[in-house]
């Protein structure tokens, strides 16, 4: 009984990993496009919904099944995305060493996945801010604020981002 959650897990992940079509729904947390410090991009970020207070809360930790995607645009005006990076909260044991996070980076519809799983160099990179489960929301939530975001906005009824 105790090994049917997470062989559940991985069969309904295994299904849904290669398809992240529908990033661009999810609640938008970046007012504007913010310069990446980590590549010579230009990023926004998109949370689903068990993902999305604990980033604006800089959580120390995530409940499994949190998303957080990062497109990656080469110029600020959107024109030209040219990859998301994706992060999802996996089951306990999945990577127990590295927070049990699932890496990604797939093709800007999010239908074409390139590289998945314990991917090495994110991992190395994100290591550095364990203390907030992985995720660099310290410094994003920062920009955003100083973009003087109204967070209000986005935190009593987590409207949906509409294109
Ligand atoms: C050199 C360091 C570095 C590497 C390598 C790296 N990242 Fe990141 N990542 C960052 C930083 C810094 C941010 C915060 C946003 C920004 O400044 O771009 C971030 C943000 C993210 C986010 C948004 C959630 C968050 O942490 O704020 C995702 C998702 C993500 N990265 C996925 C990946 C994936 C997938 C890989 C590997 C293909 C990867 N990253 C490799 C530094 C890195």
């Amino acid at each position: 009984m105790k090994f049917l959650f997470p062989i559940l897990f991985i069969i309904v992940s295994l299904l849904a990993q290669d398809n992240y079509e529908d990033w661009d729904k999810q609640y938008k947390l970046t007012p504007t496009v913010i310069d990446s410090d980590a590549h010579n991009a230009y990023i926004e970020i998109f949370t689903n919904k068990k993902a999305t207070s604990a980033y604006i809360n800089k959580a120390k930790e995530y409940p499994v099944g949190a998303i957080v995607y990062k497109p990656l645009y080469q110029d600020k005006a959107k024109k030209i995305l040219v990859r998301v990076v994706i992060m999802e909260k996996m089951y306990k044991g999945y990577d127990s060493q590295n927070g049990d996070w699932f890496y990604a980076v797939s093709n800007p519809k999010g239908d074409d996945v390139y590289e998945k799983g314990r991917i090495d160099h994110c991992i190395s990179c994100h290591k550095l801010v364990k203390d907030t489960d992985y995720m660099f929301s310290q410094s994003v939530m920062k920009k955003i604020d100083d973009e003087n975001f109204e967070l209000e906005r986005i935190i009593p009824d987590l409207e949906l981002y509409e294109k």
